[in-house]
């Protein structure tokens, strides 16, 4: 509140006044109680320079103003009516908030010594006896003013500097808490930059080709190498880039540092030797002023994604090459037919000069061999006729080893390691024998200056998706381990394939794996090779456990012997009219009487016109239209007791699910006597002479 010009201030100032003042009052305050206003006035007037005063007229009123503010002292008439000075000294000192402030009785009489003990207990701190001395009083009350004022300035001083102590303190710890967020951020960061499955890095945009200031920690884990290794050597990260991708990626580097961004995937050597697919992708980063300053870039180890799409590429691949060999092997089987039938004809019909007869003989044993390696392409192309049974491996590594024994040199060992109580294999025995024999023969191969071929036996129990290409299941792996030369990674994706070969001409076909890799699929089982150059290579062929009471091979059933059957009228039906014509020689040259249809409507016809005077008839499986099996179904509703026998290729076996009753297979190719057997078997001589 301002003061007015020529105002007494103290006098005029009501309670109200002085609480709504009494925030911001900075100086020291005077409370003067006395019940007679002159008295008031006057020491007012004395005091008035000293600071502000506060007057009061009864011990009530002061009490009230000392609850709202504080006062350098008091000065409190011992004579009042009502609550007299003493008693009001007393409630001041017993109150908390008050009980500090120095209080000087004003007293008109009562000098006597008894009077003034009872006012210092009260608690008096001095007396000032009316008429009051002007200067005595001012002298007095000044000190105690000055005495509020240090204290006040002491205080002041005291919170001044525990607020910047507590300014201080919050900074500190404001900056604390901040570092501290910081370094939690740096560790989430890190942990982060961890665990991703990828390197992150920067390059500088001026060095040759590459040479980082920073890599994630996964670097060295993935690549073998540390950062300074490679950011000290100039030249290693290109000399390890794969010789046929570096030019690629080194113009790819080059181009980034025009455009500014690169996103490339290339092989690279890391420091154990092997090859990784790496997907390299990096924009550049550049100052405020717009100065290229470096590269900050990824590198993902792709290489798993990588193998997986060669595997799934190499499987396809696999599967059009079976297709394509199983289709020519197919038809290759049916010219081979011919030949050897026609070959076998000529040797049984026609007189010939002893040179020509070791030209036939030649020429039977070429198409012989042809037909061999068509039964090869077969089995590659899993089209080859399987019996799978139950097969002990005892047996087995018997008959193994007698196929081998002169085979395998004086220089080559073999070993067999087979697992205790080794499961029976659920497989075809002479096929898994082959495969095995060409296994080692390979292994042989491969070991020019001798060693040990092991063969391992042992069961497994394969959990789903663990191999690929085999289901859940019992399995018994059989791994053929060399120690020889081993096949180079790039080879190792070509050599299932049939005719691929690094032997000499005329030393291997390069059917050997393609056979064992079909006929594993083909006996739902699996075939895979590891191989390391230099140190040797394991087949490994896995073929399922057979189930229980599965039939184990019988005794091999004896030979049909030939019987001398009669002259037969025989209904011939093949659309092939080479093939069709050699088997008519053959069955003439055995003095049968033949009948010829091209395809299975032809031959209803013919049976139509000469119902029952066919004694046999014999017709191929494969046909356009009409297959054999269908023309037996409709043959059989004209002559239901004629004998049949049916000519099938390997692949066509496993389609002939609907062969009527009682109807013989005979699979191409065929010796006159394979023919003549199974008619035997058709038609049992004693059935046709009656
Ligand atoms: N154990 C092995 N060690 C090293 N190389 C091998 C081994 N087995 C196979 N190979 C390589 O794989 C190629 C193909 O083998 P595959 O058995 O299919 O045909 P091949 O042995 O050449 O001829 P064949 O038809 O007479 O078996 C071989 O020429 C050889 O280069
Ligand atoms: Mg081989």
């Amino acid at each position: 509140m301002n003061r007015r010009a020529g105002e007494i201030p103290v006098a005029l100032r009501t309670e109200a006044d002085v609480a709504a003042a009494e925030p911001d009052s900075e100086g020291a305050r005077v409370l003067l109680v006395d019940d007679d206003e002159r008295n008031l006035l006057a020491v007012a007037t004395v005091l008035e320079d000293l600071g502000e005063v506060v007057l009061a007229r009864s011990g009530e009123e002061a009490l009230r103003h000392l609850l709202k503010g504080e006062f350098a002292v008091i000065l409190l008439d011992v004579y009042m009516p009502g609550m007299d000075g003493y008693e009001t000294a007393q409630i001041i000192r017993s109150r908390d908030q008050t009980k500090g402030i120095p209080i000087v009785f004003l007293s008109a009489v009562n000098k006597e010594a008894e009077h003034l003990l009872r006012g210092y207990s009260m608690g008096a701190v001095d007396y000032v006896f009316k008429p009051v001395d002007p200067i005595i009083l001012r002298s007095k009350v000044a000190v105690f003013v000055e005495l509020f004022e240090k204290s006040k300035e002491v205080e002041r001083k005291a919170r001044h500097e525990q607020a910047l102590l507590d300014a201080n303190l919050r900074a500190n710890a404001e900056r604390l808490r901040a570092e501290q967020e910081l370094r939690r951020a740096e560790q989430r960061q890190s942990a982060i930059i961890q665990s991703l499955p990828m390197v992150l890095y920067l390059d500088p945009y001026g060095a040759s080709p590459r040479r980082p200031t920073y890599v994630s920690g996964d670097f060295e884990a993935i690549t073998g190498f540390r950062l300074n290794e490679i950011a000290e050597d100039s030249t290693l990260w290109r000399d390890r880039l794969h010789p046929e991708d570096r030019d690629r990626v080194l113009a790819a580097m080059e181009a980034r540092r025009k455009t500014g961004r690169s996103s490339i995937e290339y092989r690279w050597q890391c420091a154990d030797g092997s090859y990784k697919h790496f997907l390299d992708q990096a924009v550049l980063l550049k100052d405020v002023d717009g100065k290229p300053v470096e590269f900050a870039g990824t590198l993902t180890d792709v290489s798993e994604q990588r193998s997986l799409e060669s595997q799934l590429i190499q499987a396809q691949k696999m599967d059009a090459i079976g297709k394509l060999t199983g289709g020519i092997a197919h038809d290759f089987n049916n010219l081979l037919a011919a030949v050897i039938g026609g070959l076998s004809l000529i040797e049984r019909r026609a007189v010939l000069a002893d040179d020509q007869q070791r030209l036939l003989g030649m020429t039977k044993r070429a198409a012989e061999q042809g037909s061999e390696l068509v039964r090869r392409l077969l089995a590659f192309a899993r089209r080859q006729r399987l019996e799978p049974r139950a097969i002990d491996l005892g047996p087995l590594q018997e008959a193994v080893s007698d196929l081998l024994s002169h085979t395998l040199g004086g220089l080559v060992n073999l070993e067999w390691r087979v697992e205790d109580r080794v499961w029976p294999v659920f497989a075809d025995q002479s096929q898994l024998e082959l495969a095995l024999v060409n296994l080692i023969i390979n292994a042989r191969d491969a070991m020019p200056d001798g060693g040990t071929v092991t063969l391992i036996a042992e069961n497994r129990h394969v959990k789903d998706e663990e191999i690929p290409a085999l289901l859940a299941g019992d399995y018994v792996r059989l791994a053929v381990r060399d120690t020889g030369s081993g096949i180079s990674p790039e080879h190792l994706e070509q050599v299932m394939e049939p005719f691929f070969t690094t032997k000499d001409v005329g030393k291997g076909s390069g059917l050997g794996l393609s056979m064992v890799y079909g006929f594993a699929k083909q006996s739902d089982g699996a075939f895979r090779l590891e191989s390391e150059i230099g140190k040797g290579t394991t087949a490994e062929l896995w073929l399922p456990r057979a189930p229980e009471g599965a039939k184990a091979k019988e005794a091999s059933e004896p030979e049909l012997s030939r019987r001398e059957l009669p002259p037969l009228k025989v209904l011939l039906v093949d659309d092939h009219p080479e093939v069709r014509s050699t088997t008519a020689a053959v069955l003439e040259d055995s003095g049968h009487q033949v009948f010829e249809a091209a395809n299975g409507a032809e031959a209803l016809a013919l049976l139509k016109d000469r119902t029952s005077d066919f004694d046999l008839l014999i017709t191929d499986y494969a046909m356009p239209n009409l297959s054999g099996t269908d023309f037996l179904r409709e043959a059989r509703l004209l002559c239901p007791d004629v004998p049949a026998l049916l000519i099938t290729g390997y692949a066509e076996t496993e389609m002939i699910r609907d062969k009527p009753e009682g109807v013989e297979t005979l699979l191409k190719p065929f010796t006159p006597a394979a023919l003549d057997a199974a008619m035997a078997r058709v038609r049992p001589s004693e059935k046709v002479s009656s």
